[in-house]
């Protein structure tokens, strides 16, 4: 059985896809088999992260609705044959609490959708989008890992440390397991924390109550490099240490104990960023 990862945050642009392309791809480069769906229904784009140019026949609605096979709806990532991608719709305006997601997206029909994934991978990751819909809300009861994603502003921590709350209300009204809520800090930028101008690590530790996961920094090379398609890890050589930042979540995940900043400099001393 597959362990089931959302990515999530309920504000907008923080990087939630980001780091589900790019976490995805590490995870299946460690020989793990993993499924990555875009479960941003109002605005796919983990197929342009991916580089999927040829359109797909289907998505992640005609799987759940059993209108084809799981196995129909799998994209190939170029050059990881261990990594299978499902795309979002590309246009679904009915997305947002209306009867036919109601009808659509019943617990049933998503907990056999999640449960025919995990049979066929090691780690299936859900790349949610900010506003959580009737999908997110069933997805949520299934998750063994959220993974929260915050840049190092206060509004975005707030938006992180309310999604966690959020989420424990959901499961718990349906008497359900609280799924283990991790925090990821990215596009960390120690120029910001050093001048005051963005929390420091200490600050976000306080300010949240989410058991942190890792520090992603900011890098503007990726950016460049996301725009042509590109992953991290296919762009920069060395490894950047965007990348490596990256690779000590997937570690953790695995079950290793990697050291906060291993790998990754992010340009001051670490004293400093604290
Ligand atoms: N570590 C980083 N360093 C620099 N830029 C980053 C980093 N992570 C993400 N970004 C950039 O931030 C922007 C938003 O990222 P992304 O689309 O992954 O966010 P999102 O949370 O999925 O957004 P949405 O809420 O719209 O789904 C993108 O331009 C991306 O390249
Ligand atoms: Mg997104």
């Amino acid at each position: 059985m597959a362990q089931i990862i959302l990515v999530t945050s309920f504000k907008g642009g923080v990087g939630k896809t980001t780091v589900s392309a790019n976490l995805s791809y590490c995870l299946a480069q460690k020989a793990n088999k993993v499924i990555v769906c875009d479960c941003d229904l109002e605005s796919r784009c983990l197929d342009m992260l991916f580089k999927i140019k040829k359109q797909t026949l289907f998505n992640v609605c005609d799987v759940i609705a059993e209108k084809c096979a799981v196995e129909s709806a799998l994209c190939e990532i170029e050059n990881c044959e261990n990594l299978k991608f499902i795309p979002a719709p590309a246009f679904y305006p009915e997305a947002i609490q209306d009867e036919k997601s109601v009808d659509l997206f019943t617990e049933e029909a998503v907990g056999r959708f999640v449960d025919k994934l995990s049979e066929m991978a090691d780690y299936v990751i859900f790349d949610l989008p900010a506003r959580p819909d009737v999908l997110y809300k069933k997805l949520i009861l299934r998750a063994d890992l959220i993974l929260t994603v915050s840049f190092h502003t206060a509004v975005s921590i707030r938006a992180a440390e309310k999604t966690a709350i959020a989420i424990s209300e959901m499961c718990e009204s349906e008497n359900r397991r609280v799924p283990d809520v991790r925090l990821i800090v990215n596009a960390f930028h120690s120029g910001g924390a050093k001048k005051g101008s963005n929390a420091g690590l200490y600050e976000i530790l306080e300010k949240t109550k989410i058991p942190l996961i890792g520090v992603i920094p900011y890098d503007a090379e990726m950016v460049k490099q996301q725009e042509k398609g590109n992953l991290a890890d296919e762009c920069t050589s060395p490894k950047s240490h965007f990348w490596n930042a990256i690779n000590n979540v997937a570690d953790r995940i695995e079950g290793r104990n990697v050291s906060l900043f291993n790998n990754v400099n992010v340009g001051y001393s670490n004293n400093k960023l604290f």
